[in-house]
């Protein structure tokens, strides 16, 4: 059922829909067209239903939009990413995480004074509420830093009463934004400290906020950690180009949640268990622990990848959703980490497999027709290892850095006046109508 139109012709589809079996009508119906600001065509199948009898098909949303939103595009055929209309390669290059976090929650590059102002409230959310204190002695040590995030981040709404209002207005929003931005970074360190068994560090409100971070994470009562500047701009790229992504699994998540009418904490924290499963932001630890794999067992990179094509595993960090061509994160990460390696002067023997597992795969028929390319977590891991960061810290990680990018999609839903609860309906494939079978008359 193409679409019939092209830009500037009426904006319908006419479908053709067969009839004469479940009593539904077969004709051609005519359905609206919506046209993206960058030429993006779908048919608004919203009225389907009632006009025809018919729903529609579509395990894991790959052909589906499931909203309108102004926040970020991909044009995964040419590789490109914006947030807000600004290229990713500048973002990465020129700005500060908390001024791209501002652009994708408000819309716009803050001035030098709402930046200032925000980042006096991101100063003020730095410290935990001392009941929090508790909840962390709560979970056992051995505990994963991800469980702790998502269960955190909700139990921060119970000491923040007023920023669970409906009443989310501009100034409220800020705040909800320095206090949830602040305080997963907090609740990061604390719980890497804990794991650790050691003290844990106060946040330093003279630091900005990627080098106060590594202080929470890496100080020590007797050492202060004094991050070389490389680290500190490879951070702030990594947080740069994992702050948004559009109506990816969290992110859908975050807006699913949001719309029943849940609260930010609420509905981020959802987000952040989303975030989890290896197939999304689980992969930047799956490739970590398969490239160690390879270089404990000494395999030759083209046996690992016979074996990804027999499908015997899956090639972690490679394949997208969307990216079909490449994808522009994971070209600046890779950067980012020969950089950072040669600055610090140290050298990766998974880098090496890294690099050698990408060539074999970019030139292999395998990949190339199922258009599989090194994604955002194949490069970003080595980074994170370089920093220090331990293998189970990754995806808590990826979470700080997607923290605007799901309050700039629960606000846009929250503020949009069709807003709908969402709720797909389903194809039922299950038994028909049976009678009870009472337990006596089971076999
Ligand atoms: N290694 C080997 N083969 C792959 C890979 C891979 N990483 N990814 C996809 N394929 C193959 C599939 O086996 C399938 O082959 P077939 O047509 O012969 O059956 C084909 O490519 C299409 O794969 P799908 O699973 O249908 O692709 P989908 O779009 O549903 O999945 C995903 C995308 C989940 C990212 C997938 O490529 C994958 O599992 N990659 C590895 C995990 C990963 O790196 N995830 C991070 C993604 S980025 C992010 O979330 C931040």
């Amino acid at each position: 059922m193409p679409p019939t139109t092209a830009p500037g012709a009426a904006e319908v589809a006419r479908v053709q829909l067969p009839g004469a079996h479940a009593g539904l009508p077969g004709s051609e119906i005519e359905l609206p067209v919506v046209i993206g600001s960058e030429d993006e065509h779908a048919v608004d199948v919203g009225r389907l239903r009632d006009r025809s009898g018919y729903i529609t098909l579509d395990p894991g949303f790959g052909n589906t939009a499931a909203c309108k939103s102004a926040i970020t595009y991909i044009d995964g055929e040419e590789g490109i990413l914006r947030y807000r209309g600004y290229p990713i390669e500048e973002l990465a290059e020129s700005s500060s995480f908390v001024e791209v976090a501002m652009l994708l929650i408000f819309g716009e590059l803050p001035s030098k004074e709402r930046l200032e102002r925000f980042r006096g409230m991101l100063t003020d959310e730095q410290l935990l509420h001392e009941g929090m204190r508790y909840h962390f002695e709560g979970f056992p040590s051995h505990g994963h830093p991800m469980a702790m995030l998502s269960a955190m981040i909700n139990a921060c709404g119970c000491y923040h009463p007023e920023l669970l209002s409906s009443e989310m207005d501009e100034e409220r929003l800020l705040r909800a934004t320095a206090t949830l931005m602040s305080k997963v970074c907090t609740i990061a360190a604390f719980s890497y400290k804990m794991t650790m068994g050691r003290r844990m560090e106060y946040p330093d409100p003279s630091l900005s906020y990627c080098r106060n971070f590594l202080h929470m994470m890496f100080s020590k009562p007797h050492r202060r950690y004094e991050p070389p500047l490389q680290v500190v701009r490879a951070l702030t790229k990594f947080l740069i180009l994992h702050a948004d992504h559009e109506q990816n699994c969290s992110t859908s998540t975050v807006r699913m949640v949001g719309s029943s009418g849940a609260n930010v904490f609420a509905s981020v924290s959802s987000g952040v268990c989303a975030l989890w499963g290896p197939l999304h932001g689980g992969a930047n630890m799956a490739v970590i622990e398969m490239l160690q794999q390879i270089h404990a067992g000494g395999d030759d990179p083209r046996t690992v990848v016979a074996k990804v094509k027999d499908k015997k595993f899956r090639l972690m960090g490679f394949g997208h959703r969307v990216y079909k061509n490449f994808d522009p994160r994971a070209k600046i990460l890779e950067q980012t980490c020969s950089e950072l390696l040669d600055v610090l002067g140290v050298s990766d023997p998974l880098l090496d497999i890294a690099r050698e597992l990408a060539g074999i795969a970019l030139t292999d028929d395998y990949f190339l027709e199922r258009k599989l390319y090194p994604n955002v977590d194949f490069y970003s891991g080595i980074i994170l290892r370089t920093i220090g960061i331990p293998l189970n810290m990754y995806t808590v990680m990826f979470s700080i850095g997607r923290v605007p990018g799901w309050i700039a999609h629960w606000y846009e839903l929250f503020r949009d006046p069709d807003r709908r609860i969402a709720r797909p309906r389903q194809v039922y494939v299950g038994s028909g109508k049976r009678p009870y079978v009472p337990m006596d008359a089971r076999g």
